[in-house]
């Protein structure tokens, strides 16, 4: 593997570093200096032409495939959590690049790094300050530059956070605005002199906020916000606003990254009478930014963050022309749900009732990420059943979800973890992992907000986990240490060590994914057995055909599968390579231990 990573690295030209006076530029200069070190070649319509005849340089680096992530292995991270390099304590850009070999190991495609801007971090960093430079705690830009470099030199792209929804109200153009009411950019938010507007409109933050609007005393009037009141709403229906925003992306499109996670993407433009979200306004907006990154940067992926049902989520994709992908949030809580009632039922039925999407764009699909598991998408009798089953201790509850990691979900369960992932990396979409998951790292409830999910890589078993050198008390947050989790038990260099680890086995898994474009690209059909208990589906692209079969019950069970569509086949295990019998008119049986799950490869021969 780390030979055809060579070889894809080999296709990648890295970037002119940028001269260390960069970073004492302003906002406006830097981008001159970008806009002059930069080169591009070729902008035809990514679609238009065979793939292979493609091809743009932007920032440094080469793309072949426009629609690669459509074939990604993602992987999530906080540079602030992952590897400190300077020994203050807090992860950085010098840190993350000393790991981005382990990455590569993994199989990882491409990084999505939470917010890196300068912030007040009163959201950990989504509550950005100046949108166009580094926090200093993680490095500088030229740090940020190298890193991109050398990612992009291992074959790995880098999708960064583009918060547009709000920003800080620390933010330069948040303090100009409240500064007066006849300011220049006073319309750049969203202001009213009574706090009744856009009545009922859903509070997201449940547990902090109890109004969409804050009071400010400098301009002495309220502002709006869906999230903190730390946070206010840019006003988008602003065409300066709008433009402010695509030159954030420019910028940042320009220095390299392979594309953004668009924040919050329902919730830019506001009307009375409505719930605010997921308006035709804004898909306009949107569809305009699309626009203009598939003319002047192809190549580059949109991802929506719309936590939003299926049917809601579609038009983010529109034509073709809105987002590239979208996370499928809904398929998450199905899975641990699924996983409790030992019944597939509610995994297929989010996935039938999932409607179509074009071509060009792909589903981002995760157990978990940096925030809660968010329960806002289910019923209420759904929500309590998942509290009852997966947080019964309220410290393990925030606002309509739960906050904890995905080993610790399971009951530390191997093999629970294991199957979920199998069934991550199988259905359509493109997975999404998150630091941490893959060597089974634990959670701390007892930290505020959602900081039990962003603890220190455990690295290995020595000082601070290998991820500091600074004195303990120091750390960006605690280490988890108790027996079960903490990081002298669950740690990267002992999981290497043992090749039956969760590390290797998930290395494993990942290799098998991207041994075929069947799984990033093919159809599904699920199977209808009578025992509920099994999950079965099968793959298709091409001639090619993967059959997977999931035993979501924790005893183990017998499965009779309708196959009679591919008698004839030969199912070969993927994992081990064993023949199993051929496939005939009859149903086809199977047993499978608890939790466990097969992937086959259907054969003719
Ligand atoms: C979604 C992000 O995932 C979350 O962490 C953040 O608090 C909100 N958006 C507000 O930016």
């Amino acid at each position: 593997m780390m030979r055809e990573r060579r070889e894809e690295r080999a296709r990648y030209a890295a970037p002119a570093a940028a001269p260390r006076v960069f970073d004492c530029l302003s906002h406006a200069a830097r981008i001159r200096v970008i806009l002059r070190s930069q080169t591009r070649i070729g902008t035809k319509d990514a679609r238009a032409g065979s793939f292979s005849a493609f091809e743009s340089r932007s920032g440094g680096h080469v793309f072949q495939d426009p629609l690669w992530y459509k074939d990604a292995v993602f992987y999530e991270l906080h540079v602030k959590a992952f590897c400190d390099s300077s020994g203050d304590g807090m992860g950085d850009f010098r840190g993350l690049t000393s790991k981005l070999d382990y990455l590569v190991e993994l199989g990882i495609d491409c990084l999505w790094l939470l917010p890196m801007y300068p912030s007040p971090m009163r959201d950990d960093g989504y509550d950005i300050s100046d949108y166009c430079a580094i926090h200093p705690n993680y490095g500088s830009f030229d740090d940020f530059r190298s890193f991109l470099a050398a990612a992009h030199e291992r074959g790995l792209r880098v999708i960064t956070e583009l918060v547009l929804n709000h920003t800080s109200d620390q933010h330069p153009w948040f303090l100009e605005s409240r500064s007066s009411r006849d300011n220049a950019k006073r319309d750049w938010y969203v202001w009213s002199d009574t706090d009744d507007r856009y009545a009922g409109v859903r509070r997201i933050f449940v547990d902090t906020e109890l109004s969409n609007w804050a009071w400010d005393p400098v301009s002495k009037a309220y502002y709006w916000h869906r999230f903190f009141s730390q946070q206010p709403d840019l006003n988008f229906d602003h065409p300066e606003v709008r433009e402010a925003i695509w030159k954030v992306m420019k910028f940042w499109l320009e220095v390299g990254v392979d594309g953004f996670r668009v924040d919050a993407v329902p919730y830019l433009i506001e009307r009375e009478g409505t719930s605010c979200e997921n308006l035709p306004e804004t898909h306009d907006v949107l569809r305009e930014l699309r626009r203009r990154v598939d003319e002047e940067f192809p190549g580059r992926v949109l991802l929506a963050e719309a936590n939003m049902p299926p049917d809601e989520v579609r038009p983010y994709f529109g034509n073709d022309d809105e987002f590239h992908m979208s996370f499928h949030f809904p398929v998450m809580p199905r899975l641990f749900m699924a996983l409790r009632l030992e019944d597939r039922k509610p995994l297929v039925e989010i996935i039938e009732r999932t409607p179509p999407i074009p071509d060009g764009c792909q589903w981002g699909l995760f157990l978990r990420n940096h925030d809660e598991l968010t329960l806002e998408m289910v019923s209420d009798s759904e929500r309590a059943y998942m509290y009852d089953s997966y947080a019964v201790d309220p410290n393990e509850r925030i606002n309509l979800g739960i906050r904890r990691r995905l080993a610790p979900l399971l009951e530390g369960d191997l093999r629970r973890v294991q199957l979920l992932n199998g069934i991550l990396m199988s259905l359509p979409g493109s997975p999404f992992l998150y630091y941490g998951d893959e060597i089974g790292m634990g959670d701390n409830v007892y930290l505020g907000d959602r900081n039990g999910v962003r603890t220190p890589m455990q690295w290995d078993g020595g000082w601070n986990a290998g991820f500091s050198s600074a004195d303990p008390e120091r750390l960006c947050q605690p280490l988890i240490s108790n027996p079960i989790y903490g990081y002298q038990a669950v740690n990267v260099d002992a999981q290497e060590r043992n090749s039956h680890s969760l590390l290797n086995w998930t290395r494993r898994l990942i290799q098998l994914r991207r041994s075929t474009k069947v799984f990033g690209r093919g159809t599904v059909q699920f199977l209808a057995p009578a025992n509920h208990r099994v999950l079965a589906y099968v793959r298709k692209l091409g001639e090619e055909q993967i059959l997977i079969v999931n035993n979501l019950s924790s005893a183990a069970q017998a499965v009779e599968l309708d196959l009679s569509s591919v008698a004839g086949a030969i199912p070969v295990e993927m994992f081990g390579g064993s023949l199993f019998p051929r496939i005939g008119e009859q149903p086809y049986v199977l047993t499978l231990s608890p939790h466990t799950f097969y992937w086959f490869r259907l054969r003719w021969f």
